[in-house]
């Protein structure tokens, strides 16, 4: 049943964007599904029943905003999900990289989060950010995207204490291995697929769903009293650090 509440879902053409809208719309949500291609915007607007507004984040926040507005009247959440990753060591980086990282990873996070809060302070509502766990540890050649993925974290603690008084709750979450075009190259190879998902202490790769729950999670009265967290959604890969060390009479 529809709740009448809007959210708008950036990057969610495809991949955990998708997945958001998806378990968004079955929760009653009425989606507006940005991104950056047209074409996969519609479609899964389509497939939810919500409403597209394509666009790039990082060109006119506040006009993507405002088209939000213009088609649903309200904004109750913004799940700020666009993100893009450039790979290579931190000594050897291209500064256009640099750039479009920070561009569509964090600036535009700032810049639509600030458009949409007096919208979201008006309907008592919630941004979800979505970081991922390489701001927590490091990870091969994504250094980039990892600082871009830290700042997002910090900033979202950050605006959940200024934002607190306008009874708008920002949190972030942090996926950990989750299948989608990202890295699909890896998970197309049945070998790699495989000795990924054998770290994982849940025992499987994520799904774009198992984000979308947690989103919903957050952006629901249930999480009132949750705000300017980092929740890692990645199976406790992250906890494994430990049963790496060696022990007395291992063999491997
Ligand atoms: N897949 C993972 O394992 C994983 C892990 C941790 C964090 N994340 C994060 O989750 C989010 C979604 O990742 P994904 O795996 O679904 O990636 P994806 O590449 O499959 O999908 C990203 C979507 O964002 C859109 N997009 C890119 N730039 C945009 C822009 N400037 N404006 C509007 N839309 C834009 C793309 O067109 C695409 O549809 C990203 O922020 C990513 O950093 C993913």
């Amino acid at each position: 049943m529809s709740s009448g509440k809007v959210v708008l879902v950036t990057g969610a053409g495809g991949g955990i964007g998708a997945g958001i809208a998806r378990v968004l719309a079955e929760r009653g949500w009425h989606v507006a599904v940005n991104d950056v291609s047209a074409e996969n915007a519609e479609k899964v607007a389509a497939e939810v029943g919500g409403t597209a507004v394509p666009g790039d984040v990082t060109a006119d926040p506040a006009g993507l905003v405002e088209a939000v507005l213009a088609i649903s009247g309200r904004l109750d959440g913004l799940v700020n999900n666009a993100g893009i990753i450039r790979r290579g060591p931190l000594s050897d980086l291209d500064p256009a990289d640099v750039d479009a990282t920070l561009a569509v990873n964090l600036r535009a996070v700032v810049a639509l989060s600030a458009a949409a809060l007096p919208h979201l302070s008006s309907a008592g509502g919630a941004v979800v950010n979505i970081a991922s766990m390489a701001a927590e540890v490091p990870q091969l050649n994504g250094g980039l995207y990892a600082a871009s993925k830290a700042g997002v974290v910090a900033y979202t603690r950050q605006a959940a204490v200024e934002w607190g008084a306008h009874g708008v709750r920002v949190n972030a979450i942090g996926p950990g291995m989750i299948r989608t075009e990202m890295a699909e190259a890896v998970y197309a190879d049945p070998v790699l697929y495989e000795r990924r998902r054998a770290l994982v202490p849940v025992g499987r790769i994520g799904a774009p769903e198992d984000i979308g729950r947690v989103v919903a999670f957050l952006l629901s009265d249930d999480a009132g009293y949750v705000s300017g967290q980092h929740i890692l959604v990645d199976g406790a890969l992250t906890q494994t650090l430990m049963r790496h060390f060696p022990q007395p009479g291992d063999t491997a």
